[in-house]
């Protein structure tokens, strides 16, 4: 079994993030492990923010405590990433790698899959073949876990699955087998719960004409990916639960991509006009493609029309301040890397870990 120093590179981290935040040791929920609900979260983004400081600095004291001993050699670690051309998956893996190598001093190679689970698998089998001490991995079809997973298995490397959640029988033979695998994400149904009530939040409900219902338009990320599925279901059924009648005028797959966020807006938005109350947004690529399609009908948002999405990109926290988009969700891309890192480093380390670990995600509004 290899051993990474780091102990004192993330000691050393975890006493300046000390001293940057006043050496007060706040409260978190991130990380945590499953089984807990979606609770009250703060609405401001500065809230977010803070929370999502805490969760690193909570993960970087995680790690102190999870630091194999050092004999000077690097850990070798595979990231493969579905594709690099996705504005949330590429902060993620951005700061994936930097906590790797600036906490554990790992070696890290990041991969684009580029979309094509064949091409996504021989990657995989090249990693294995070069030895890699765990992979990290961010499947193109979360339907290939069970086979991706059994290679690792069979090749004895650990492998942490982030961002597409397999299903619930894959994680249930994990446990039941003691297969070393894990998977770092979050709860989507938490993140379409917020994003209805974001919508009920609003004066009036969602139901900007009057006429008793809200009229939605659902821009759907890749549907065969679980967030996309729970965002869609329960960003509805937080408004049907709350008594407010719904009718979905237009639902189609954008792929969380910005340019068919503003095609399929566009398309909905000529098909449907003022009948358009909200647009659910399954992640802020879409969002944003949804406002260009939004100010270019001359519909001005939070006043004839309402929009959210997930993730609280830059550019769509600043849209909100700018009026321009209702809100957003916050899908803590730092609290889901450093967590996934710190389970890679001890499952590399031969430690056991639990099967699921989610953050928790934060509603973003004006
Ligand atoms: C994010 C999307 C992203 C997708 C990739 C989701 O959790 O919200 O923005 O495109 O993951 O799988």
């Amino acid at each position: 079994m290899k051993k990474v120093l780091a102990a004192v590179l993330a000691s050393m981290m975890v006493l300046s993030l000390a001293a940057c935040g006043g050496g007060d040791k706040k409260e978190t929920e991130a990380p945590k492990k499953e089984t807990e609900k979606a609770t009250e979260a703060p609405k401001e983004t500065e809230k977010a923010t803070e929370k999502a400081t805490d969760a690193a600095k909570e993960t970087a004291e995680k790690a102190t405590q999870a630091a194999p001993a050092a004999d000077g050699e690097k850990l070798k670690i595979g990231v493969c990433i579905y594709k690099f051309d996705d504005n949330f998956m590429t902060l993620y893996r951005q700061e994936l790698q930097k906590y790797l190598e600036e906490t554990y001093g790992a070696e890290v190679t990041v991969v684009d899959g580029k979309g094509d689970q064949a091409e996504q698998t021989n990657q995989i089998d090249n990693f294995i073949s070069q030895g890699v001490d765990v992979l990290i991995l961010n499947l193109v079809q979360a339907s290939a876990t069970e086979t991706v997973a059994k290679t690792c298995a069979d090749a004895g490397i650990p492998a942490v699955f982030i961002n597409r959640e397999p299903d619930a029988a894959e994680l249930e033979r994990w446990e039941s087998e003691g297969v070393a695998a894990t998977y770092v994400g979050a709860d989507a149904r938490q993140s379409g719960t917020f994003q209805g009530e974001i919508i009920l939040d609003t004066a009036n409900k969602g139901d900007i004409n009057g006429d008793g219902k809200v009229s939605y338009v659902m821009l759907i990320g890749d549907p065969e990916n679980v967030d996309a599925q729970y965002r869609t279901e329960f960003s509805v059924k937080a408004l049907t639960d709350a008594g407010v009648e719904v009718e979905e005028l237009f639902a189609q797959r954008g792929d969380w991509d910005q340019a068919k966020g503003q095609e399929l807006t566009a398309n909905a938005l000529a098909q449907f006009g003022d009948q358009v109350e909200v647009v659910f947004a399954n992640n802020d690529a879409m969002a944003l493609g949804a406002i260009e399609a939004i100010e270019a009908e001359g519909r001005k948002v939070n006043e004839d029309i309402y929009l959210v999405g997930v993730d609280a990109l830059d550019e769509a926290t600043a849209a909100i301040k700018d009026g321009r988009m209702t809100g957003t969700v916050l899908n803590d891309h730092m609290g889901q890397s450093h967590t996934a890192a710190d389970v890679a480093i001890k499952m590399a380390n031969g430690e056991k870990v639990d099967t699921k670990y989610t953050v928790d995600y934060v509603k973003v509004t004006e």
